[in-house]
């Protein structure tokens, strides 16, 4: 049997250890040509792909990036105003391909559900630092992109308490607050601020000045789609021919700006960027990426195509790419690490927050994710 491998979107840790996880399951289990396509559906557009052998997977465990290369513009339903659907349909029947594993994220997810409609068959891997992917609870990438933010906030703390400033940290994440608020409670924030919950600038100030008030310094982790109240979105900048255009980036800036006049003390802001997608995986991410690849090509052996591998409550399974796509999972009001944060004096910029997720008394259940 003949598998391609892609890794559709933008990169993160982890990736090599899932290229190894599917494409060691498929030839242990069977003799199967590993094909490699480059650069995402790019490489399905300009038809460079390349047959991996063995000796590629040596190694890959630890190693951040993707061998495969990335590129997150690239949509064969709209390639520079072309439509290249047919094309690639008919490069992928003269590879003779049984079927391609997908590594990507929603955007990812919702083009290979869209091309299954063509008579070509997909998995997809739930891969992104965002954890925004409908139907899974975790995707690898994410624990790794959370320790970082983590180490990040933790240095931030030293040179913040030096100097008694307030630390402004801007994470990635897009429309989810899950990288900043994983990230933030593992750095031990004081004032988290999420997509989920509009700010309310009072609010930031009234725990800020409090703060001031015990000559204590103050980290704020705010994430890229986080925004005041009856306030917008900070766009960094617009990509054109890409199927998501638009790039968050500049609230961090933003906040600074609203706190400026407000509080006695000097305020830094740091902006951690493309530092949370690169570099070696954490232990658990190595582990996880291995097992949801290893799930992925026993769906290939099992002609269960147009799904995806996740995981849910522990156990992992598959999912069809139509419940999926389209869609994108923000922080539900059930998550622990929410409540927990809420409980323990994280303040989200809203206040009576912390009232309102516990309101219904202590049957209530909380996820773990
Ligand atoms: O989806 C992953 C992500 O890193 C987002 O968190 C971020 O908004 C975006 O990609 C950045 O994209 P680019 O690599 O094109 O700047």
């Amino acid at each position: 049997m003949r598998i391609g491998l892609l890794t559709g979107g933008g990169d993160c840790s982890a990736l090599n250890a899932a290229i190894k996880g599917v494409a060691k399951s498929l030839t242990t289990a069977k003799n199967t040509e590993i094909i490699g396509i480059e650069d995402g559906f790019l490489g399905l557009i300009e038809q460079r792909t390349k047959p991996l052998g063995s000796a590629d997977f040596d190694g890959l465990m630890s190693q951040g990036g993707t061998i495969l290369g990335a590129y997150n513009k690239a949509s064969p339903f709209n390639h520079h105003g072309e439509n290249r659907v047919q094309q690639v349909a008919d490069y992928y029947h003269h590879l003779n391909l049984d079927g391609v594993v997908v590594l990507g994220g929603d955007g990812t997810m919702s083009l290979c559900h869209a091309l299954s409609a063509y008579d070509l068959n997909f998995v997809g891997v739930p891969k992104t630092i965002d954890n925004d992917l409908m139907c899974t609870d975790r995707s690898f990438g994410f624990d790794s992109a959370v320790s970082i933010v983590a180490e990040s906030i933790e240095r931030l703390h030293t040179t913040g308490k030096s100097h008694r400033r307030i630390m402004i940290v801007e994470t990635m994440g897009r429309y989810a607050g899950w990288l900043a608020l994983y990230g933030g409670v593992a750095g031990d924030a004081d004032i988290i601020l999420l997509p989920e919950y509009p700010y309310d600038i009072d609010e930031v100030v009234r725990v800020l000045q409090k703060q001031e008030q015990t000559n204590r310094h103050s980290l704020i982790v705010i994430a890229e789609g986080a925004m005041p109240r009856d306030g917008q979105l900070v766009v960094d900048q617009t990509v054109s021919d890409s199927p998501d255009p638009v790039r968050l980036g500049g609230i961090g800036k933003f906040l600074q700006k609203q706190l400026e006049t407000r509080v006695k003390s000097e305020i830094r802001t740091t902006v951690l960027g493309h530092v949370q997608r690169g570099g070696p995986p954490t232990a658990y991410d190595r582990l996880f990426a291995t097992n949801l690849g290893c799930y992925a090509a026993r769906m290939v052996l099992a002609g269960q195509f147009d799904c995806m591998v996740r995981v849910q409550n522990g156990i992992m399974s598959s999912v069809p790419l139509a419940e999926v796509a389209n869609h994108s999972r923000t922080v539900p009001e059930v998550d622990m690490t929410l409540v927990g944060a809420a409980s323990s004096g994280i303040s989200f910029g809203e206040p009576g927050l912390f009232e309102r997720l516990t309101q219904q008394g202590d049957e209530r259940t909380f996820h773990q994710y």
